[in-house]
């Protein structure tokens, strides 16, 4: 049995991730120092029938080296899946300090923790935020990396890292840019919790509730189709099996690598808030709102190296995301029958 150290597992995209991995067939151990996320991959994987297991759900954390020595010495592990890290924009703004120290010193922490116990692969869990204002759309891979805030920054600063602990030490490393990761887990067991709430599908839904205020759009005088910002919505699940890909890849003896994880289409947020509608089968109440500050207009992925390379199809289309999110939401809020 191969088994995968998963930090950052109990997060929204990690937690799908260790999920996809199990029914491959992949024993997993969580590594999170629960600081985000929901805290309950345990307790959601409790029935999940698959051939592999979860044998360990670790909370520790990657700036302590004794904690991820000890989850490297307690538990053969074969390679690493890292995503655990800070993520809000506007707060890597306001506190640079807590993002470098998490996202880019924890990294350090765990690579070196591999070092000494000679575990040589890792994907890991970069942005489009490492592009910065995009020069071209369609982004490939070789779209120049300028990011505009410190969150980009500390992972493009990772993304080097990996390279110099390539060449240096020998560890292998994917890099998986995701461009804007949308919907649950389509048996519900799993799916988005941030606190605050800053992306776009989930800030909809929740305005479908009586609890939610109204739904705030965020400039409508951009240069684009409609006016408003276009994203590339890449479902959750369709990311998790790109991380099993890039796995099997790195075990096939692939070079350190990096793809962009996007469906090369773009909606623009008025066509996402119309899904949306149409999934809930709500109107919506929505508020026009100024531009937020350091929003590109227009962000779409060039995914061919990925179909190419990793062999990587998105299947789920963006109102599987929105649908699978809804039953997320009404799942949180406990209504749980069908809409
Ligand atoms: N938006 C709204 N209202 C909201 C939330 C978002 O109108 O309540 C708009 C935004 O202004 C933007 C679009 O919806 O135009 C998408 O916004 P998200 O916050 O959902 O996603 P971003 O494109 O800003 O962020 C994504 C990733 C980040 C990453 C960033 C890189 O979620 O992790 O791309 O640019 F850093």
């Amino acid at each position: 049995m191969t088994t995968i150290l998963v930090t950052g597992g109990d997060g929204y995209i990690g937690s799908h991730c260790t999920i996809a991995l199990m029914n491959e067939g992949y024993d997993v151990v969580v590594f999170d120092n629960h600081s985000t996320g929901f805290k309950s991959t345990g307790e959601a994987l409790k029935d999940v029938k698959s051939e592999g297991r979860l044998l360990d759900n670790i909370e520790g954390d990657l700036l302590h080296p004794e904690d991820i020595d000890g989850a490297f010495r307690e538990h053969h592990i074969d390679a690493v899946i890292h995503f655990a890290a800070f993520s809000q924009v506007a707060e890597s703004m306001s506190d640079p300090g807590k993002y470098y120290m998490n996202n880019v010193a924890g990294t350090m922490g765990l690579l070196d923790s591999m070092r000494r116990n000679d575990v040589r692969r890792i994907v890991f869990s970069s942005t489009a935020a490492t592009y910065g204002e995009p020069k071209y759309v369609p982004i490939d891979e070789s779209h120049p990396q300028w990011p505009i805030n410190p969150y980009g920054r500390t992972k493009l600063d990772i993304e080097y890292m990996m390279d110099d602990y390539d060449r240096a030490y020998g560890i292998k490393s994917v890099r998986l840019r995701y461009f804007n990761v949308a919907g649950a887990d389509s048996e519900g067991r799993v799916g988005e919790c941030h606190d605050p709430e800053t992306h776009l599908i989930p800030n909809i839904l929740k305005s479908t509730f009586r609890d939610g205020i109204e739904f705030k759009m965020f400039g409508t005088d951009y240069n684009t189709r409609d006016g408003t910002c276009v994203r590339d919505y890449v479902n959750v699940e369709d990311l998790a099996d790109a991380h099993i890909l890039a796995l099997r890849y790195l075990e096939n003896g692939g070079k350190t690598d990096y793809f962009n994880l996007g469906t090369n289409e773009g909606s623009t947020v008025k066509e996402v808030f119309a899904a949306c509608e149409k999934v809930t089968g709500m109107r919506i109440p929505i508020k026009i709102e100024g531009r937020r500050p350091g929003d590109p207009a227009t962000l779409v992925a060039d995914n061919k190296k990925a179909r190419e390379i990793l062999g990587w199809e998105p299947k789920r289309s963006l109102e599987d995301s929105i649908r699978t999110a809804y039953a997320w939401e009404r799942k949180k809020r406990g209504l749980t029958s069908s809409p």
